[in-house]
């Protein structure tokens, strides 16, 4: 039986690439979406709310706005819906609302869906752990023009990611402009620069005496975040509650 998909954000830059995909596949199929405009040729009906989709769905992806974070969770709490949640920019009350009503329904949730950046974040809390204190660490995102949140919800994991593995708190310096004065040893700069098309690029620098190691990547269509979009959907639509990331994915395959 093919896993079906309401999805969240269609008439957006990635909810085509996810519907494209999902024409490929046959595993799983779009039964709706939901978006504040339509062209009226996605192949299936959209709806400018969650509420009024009548339907039924084994499970939900979202790449809109974190505006529309509540009425998704308060829906897939209502109607026992996994959610993919893809959408980046929440607020910390958000991030913790998400985690709360993982209680009652499977969440998938990662601010990048590549598995490069994945492993990008394993060997950067790696390098943090091998080169220890004697590296500056500093994260360098880029982005296209239209990106509305910064830094990247990428930039973040890899910080989170960092932080976790370094033996002291670590505090998080965001651009440079508005402190005149030496870096601390424990800070993680987080840099960003938007402009064109560029669709996600990653740098983390640990800048140590006489050396700097620079771990990278670079994403060069948002078909690689679709992909893992998907791949999450068709896993989560048979997990128990409970909030999953990419390692949860990786582990199964
Ligand atoms: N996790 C990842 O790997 C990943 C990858 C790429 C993008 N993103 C994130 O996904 C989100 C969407 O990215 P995009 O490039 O497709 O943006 P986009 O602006 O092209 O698309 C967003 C869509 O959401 C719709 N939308 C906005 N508010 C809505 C509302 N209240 N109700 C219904 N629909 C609404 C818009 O009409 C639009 O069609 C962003 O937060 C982006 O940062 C995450």
């Amino acid at each position: 039986m093919k896993t079906r998909i309401l999805l969240s954000g269609c008439s957006g830059k990635m909810g085509h690439a996810v519907s494209a995909l999902v024409a490929e596949r046959d595993d799983c199929e779009i039964c709706a979406g939901i978006d504040l405009s339509s062209t009226g040729h996605e192949g299936y009906p959209v709806y400018s709310s969650v509420f009024e989709f009548p339907g039924e769905a084994d499970v939900l992806i979202d790449f809109s706005h974190p505006s529309v974070l509540s009425s998704l969770l308060e829906y897939g709490k209502q109607h026992h819906l996994p959610l993919v949640l893809c959408t980046t920019g929440y607020s910390k009350e958000q991030t913790e609302a998400v985690r709360a009503a993982s209680a009652e329904i499977p969440i998938f949730s990662s601010g990048n869906m590549s598995l490069g950046i994945n492993l990008l974040i394993e060997l950067s809390k790696k390098a943090a752990q091998v080169l220890g204190e004697g590296f500056d660490i500093e994260i360098v995102e880029m982005h296209h023009n239209q990106k509305i949140d910064a830094p990247s919800g990428t930039a973040l994991m890899l910080a989170d990611a960092i932080s976790e593995v370094e033996p002291h708190p670590m505090t998080y310096q965001y651009d440079r402009h508005s402190r005149r004065a030496k870096r601390e040893h424990n800070e993680i700069g987080i840099h960003s620069v938007r402009g064109g098309t560029i669709v996600g690029e990653h740098e983390v620098i640990f800048a140590g005496h006489h050396e700097v190691i620079r771990l990278s990547h670079s994403a060069y269509s948002k078909e690689v975040f679709a992909a893992g979009a998907v791949n999450a959907a068709v896993f989560l639509s048979t997990q128990k509650p409970g909030m999953y990331q990419m390692s949860d994915l990786l582990s199964q395959t």
